[in-house]
């Protein structure tokens, strides 16, 4: 399900010169799977989930998330996602439905089937 291959990501900071921020980094996680991608700070989790993610391009090395590499079809990547991270934040302003239209209508789901999908959460999750 989402595959990373020898990923490398070098920035180039004005103090430190060529950051190598992740380095040969390999791992696979299966559909259903759980994976907890662990180190100290600065070790490069971060722009890994970047990466994977498609909000950063690698400098070497490559993904592929669901069949899909993410240097070839990035949109196709994006299509197939969610991508959370510690500070994402919610919309203050968008009542719990409007988000989760908002997002439906992003993946290009129609208006029922929104309409739909979000009664029978809501109901599972109790909101
Ligand atoms: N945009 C950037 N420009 C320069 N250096 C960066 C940038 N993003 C991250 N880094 C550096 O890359 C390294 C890995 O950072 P990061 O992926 O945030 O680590 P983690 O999430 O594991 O704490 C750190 O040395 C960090 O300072
Ligand atoms: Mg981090």
């Amino acid at each position: 399900m989402i595959e990373a291959r020898e990923l490398c990501k070098n920035f180039k900071d004005k103090k430190r010169g060529v950051v190598k921020a992740v380095d040969h980094v390999s791992f696979s996680c299966k559909a259903g799977e759980v994976y907890g991608l662990l180190g100290p700070n600065g070790a490069g989790k971060t722009t890994t989930l970047r990466i994977l993610s498609t909000a950063l391009k690698p400098t070497s090395g490559t993904a592929i998330i669901n069949g899909t590499d993410v240097t070839v079809d990035s949109q196709k990547v994006r299509s197939q996602i969610g991508f959370l991270s510690g500070n994402t934040g919610l919309y203050g302003r968008l009542t719990a439905r409007e988000m989760v239209a908002y997002f439906g209508n992003l993946y290009g789901m129609e208006k029922q089937t929104i309409r739909r999908r979000t009664d029978e959460l809501f109901t599972l999750l109790d909101m």
